[in-house]
C-alpha cells in the first residue's frame, strides 16, 4: 500500500481534530465511533472523517462513476458504507472484496430510500488503496459465505470475514473478562512454564522439546562435507603423540636446554590436541553409524547431552507449578497456551489450546466449585454487557440458542451432583436411551453422558464431583470413603466438559503413596512434595478450557475456528 505522508488538507472550514476522535496511535476514526452510537451515526452527518478498512462487498453505479463500499475495520460487525465518485477515485479500482481503503471524506445522511444505514461516508480524498485482483482473491466475493472447514485453508486471510472477526472480539472480550474476574477477586496472575520436566497430568500425553534431533541432521550433513577420520588418520596421530612424548624424555634425560625443552613438550601438547580432535570426531562418527547421530547410553537415549542436559516437554497444564505460588501467596492464577499431544480428531480437542487455572490456598473443593460458578456466569455477563452485537450475530447465523444460553446461564445456579449420583441417572436414562458407552460406577464419563447430563436432564450447567480415585490425577485429595477422590467437572450444555478441577492432596504420605501407586517416579515430584513437607495447606483449583467457553458461548461445533491458529494432528499452519 502506497501512504501519503503529508497531513491531508482541511476542508470546508472543518479540521479532523475537531470532527470524532480518531483513534490513538493509529490514523483513522474506528467504525464503531461512527456506527455504534445509539443514534447509530446519524447526529454526525457533516462531520469530516479519516477511516480505514477493508472493502466487504462493493459495486460500482452510474456507469462507473460512483463506486458504492461496504468497508469494515474489524472494530465492529458493521460496516459503513463508503461513497466514492470516478472525479476523487477510479471507482473500479476500490470495488474489489477485500480491497484496503484508507479515505478522508464527509459523513452524510444517506437518501430516504436507503433505509438501512442512518450514515454514510462521501470520500473527498484517497489517502491509499491496497488493491485485490478479484479473479485471485481466495475468500468468496459477495455474500456468499465459505463453510468454516474451508476457511481452515486461509487461515491467514480468515479474520477478514465476519464470523471469524466475531469470534475473535468474543475471544478478546473474554480474555479481559478473565482477568478483570481473578483481580477483582484479588488473584494474581502468575506466568507459568512453557517448558516443563513435570507431566501434570500424569497420562504421558506431552510433546517432546528436544534439540537432539537438529543435532542429529546437522552432524550427518557436516560429516557429509567432511568426513570422519580413518584408522589410519588416527593411529598416524597416536603416533605422533607416542614420538613426541619420546622426544621431550629424551631432552629431559640428556639435560637439553629449558628453551627446547619448552619447545617440544608445546609439540607434543599439539599432537595431543590433534589426537583428541580427531578422536571426538571418531566417537561422533560412530554416534551417527550406531544411532543416526542421537547420543546413547546402555541402549538408551542419553539425555544428558540434550539442550536442559534432561529429558523436556510442553506443558500439559499449568497447575504444578501454579501451586508453588497458591502455596505462598494464597490465591492465584495462570493462564496461558496449553499443550497435548493426544491423538483427538474431534470436535472439542485442540493439540494446543488455552487454559485458565486459579488456584487457591485454604479453599476444599466447596470453595473450588464456588469459584468456577462464578466465573462462568461472570464471563457469560460479561459477554452480553460488553459484546452483544456479536452475540447477536452468532445468534442469527452459527446458532439460534446462543444468546438465550447465555442468559440463561447468567441467571442460574449451577446444579451439583456427585459422581455417584450421575452414574444413577445414567443407568435409569440407559433403560430407554442407547449410549455407545457402557454406563456403571467407575467409568470414566464419556462426552455423551456428559452432555445428557447437562442438555436433557438438566438443562443447565452440572458441577460432576468426587469421581472414582482410578480414573483421576494422582494429585486429586482422596476422599474419607478413600474409593473416591475431591474432584470435580462443570459441565455444560454444547460442550460437554468445560472445566476440570479439584481439591489437591495436602497429606505427604498420601500423595508420595498416590504417585507411587500410578507407576509414576518419585524423583521428578520432589519439589510438588516438597510443598507438603513444608507447611502445607488445604488448597484447590481448577482449569477452564477456553476455547471450550468460546463454543459454549457463540455456539460454534468445531474448536478449530475459535482459536486463531489451530493445531491438531496433521495441521499446524503458519
Ligand atoms: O481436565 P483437564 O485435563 O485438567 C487439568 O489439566 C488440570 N491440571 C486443571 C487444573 O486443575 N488446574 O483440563 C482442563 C480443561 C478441560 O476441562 C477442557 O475444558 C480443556 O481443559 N481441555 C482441552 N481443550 C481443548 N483441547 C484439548 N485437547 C483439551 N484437553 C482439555
Ligand atoms: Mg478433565
Amino acid at each position: 500500500m502506497s501512504a501519503d505522508s503529508t497531513p491531508p488538507p482541511a476542508m470546508d472550514g472543518l479540521t479532523i481534530s475537531d470532527a470524532v476522535p480518531e483513534a490513538e496511535f493509529s490514523k483513522r476514526v474506528l467504525i464503531k465511533s461512527i456506527l455504534g452510537r445509539p443514534d447509530k451515526g446519524a447526529g454526525l452527518a457533516g462531520r469530516k472523517v479519516r477511516i480505514g478498512g477493508w472493502v466487504k462487498t462493493g459495486r460500482e453505479a452510474e456507469k462507473g462513476t460512483l463506486a458504492f463500499l461496504q468497508v469494515n475495520d474489524g472494530s465492529s460487525p458493521e460496516n459503513l458504507q463508503v461513497l466514492v465518485k470516478s472525479e476523487v477515485y477510479n471507482a473500479s479500482h476500490v470495488v474489489a472484496t477485500g480491497t484496503c481503503v484508507h479515505v478522508e471524506g464527509l459523513l452524510q445522511t444517506p437518501p430516504e430510500t436507503a433505509t438501512q444505514q442512518k450514515i454514510e461516508l462521501q470520500v473527498t480524498s484517497v489517502i491509499a488503496v491496497g488493491t485485490v485482483d478479484a479473479a485471485k482473491y481466495p475468500l468468496p466475493k459477495s455474500k456468499a459465505r465459505l463453510p468454516l472447514e474451508l476457511l481452515r485453508d486461509v487461515v491467514h486471510l480468515r479474520p477478514r470475514t465476519n464470523i471469524i472477526s466475531a469470534i475473535a472480539r468474543i475471544r478478546n472480550a473474554l480474555a479481559y473478562a478473565t482477568h478483570t474476574f481473578f483481580q477483582n477477586h484479588g488473584f494474581l496472575y502468575i506466568h507459568t512454564p512453557i517448558i516443563t520436566t513435570s507431566d501434570c497430568e500424569g497420562a504421558g500425553e506431552m510433546f517432546q522439546v528436544t534439540t537432539l534431533i537438529n543435532d542429529a541432521e546437522k552432524l550427518e550433513k557436516e560429516f557429509k562435507e567432511c568426513p570422519p577420520p580413518s584408522e589410519a588418520d588416527l593411529k598416524d596421530a597416536e603416533l605422533a603423540v607416542k614420538d613426541k612424548g619420546e622426544a621431550v624424555a629424551q631432552l629431559k634425560s640428556a639435560k637439553a636446554s629449558k628453551e627446547e625443552i619448552v619447545a617440544a613438550v608445546s609439540e607434543l601438547t599439539k599432537a595431543k590436541e590433534n589426537f583428541a580432535k580427531l578422536d571426538e570426531r571418531r566417537k561422533l562418527g560412530d554416534r551417527l553409524r550406531l544411532s543416526g547421530g542421537i547420543p546413547k547410553q546402555d541402549g538408551k537415549i542419553d539425555y544428558t547431552e540434550d539442550f536442559f542436559a534432561r529429558q523436556a516437554f510442553l506443558t500439559v497444564s499449568g497447575q504444578l507449578q501454579v501451586e508453588t505460588y497458591a502455596c505462598a501467596l494464597s490465591s492465584v492464577y495462570t493462564f496461558g497456551p496449553t499443550f497435548r499431544a493426544e491423538n483427538s480428531h474431534t470436535s472439542r480437542h485442540l493439540a494446543e489450546f488455552w487454559m485458565v487455572e486459579p488456584e487457591i490456598a485454604f479453599a476444599d473443593i466447596q470453595d473450588d466449585m464456588n469459584c468456577a460458578e462464578a466465573y462462568v456466569r461472570f464471563l457469560c455477563q460479561w459477554l452480553l454487557d460488553h459484546c452483544y452485537d456479536d452475540m447477536e450475530f452468532m445468534t442469527k447465523h452459527v446458532d439460534k440458542t446462543a444468546l438465550q444460553r447465555l442468559e440463561m446461564v447468567a441467571k442460574s445456579k449451577f446444579h451439583r451432583i456427585t459422581y455417584t449420583e450421575a452414574v444413577a441417572i445414567l443407568e435409569e436414562a440407559a433403560k430407554k436411551k442407547k449410549f455407545e458407552n457402557k454406563v456403571e460406577w467407575g467409568i470414566d464419563l464419556a462426552s455423551e453422558h456428559e452432555r445428557y447430563l447437562t442438555e436433557e436432564k438438566f438443562k443447565a450447567p452440572v458441577i460432576v464431583y468426587n469421581y472414582p480415585k482410578a480414573i483421576k490425577a494422582f494429585y486429586m485429595k482422596v476422599n474419607e470413603d478413600n474409593k473416591t477422590v475431591a474432584a470435580m467437572d462443570v459441565l455444560v450444555p454444547k460442550v460437554g466438559e468445560l472445566i476440570g478441577g479439584s481439591q489437591r492432596e495436602e497429606n505427604y504420605e498420601t500423595l508420595q503413596k498416590r504417585i507411587l501407586d500410578m507407576g509414576l517416579p518419585l524423583e521428578p515430584y520432589q519439589w510438588y512434595l516438597d510443598l507438603r513437607r513444608y507447611g502445607t495447606v488445604e488448597h484447590s483449583g481448577f482449569g477452564l478450557g477456553f476455547e471450550r467457553m468460546i463454543l459454549f458461548a457463540t455456539g460454534v461445533d468445531n474448536i478449530r475456528d475459535v482459536i486463531p491458529f489451530p493445531r491438531y494432528p496433521g495441521r499446524a499452519d503458519l
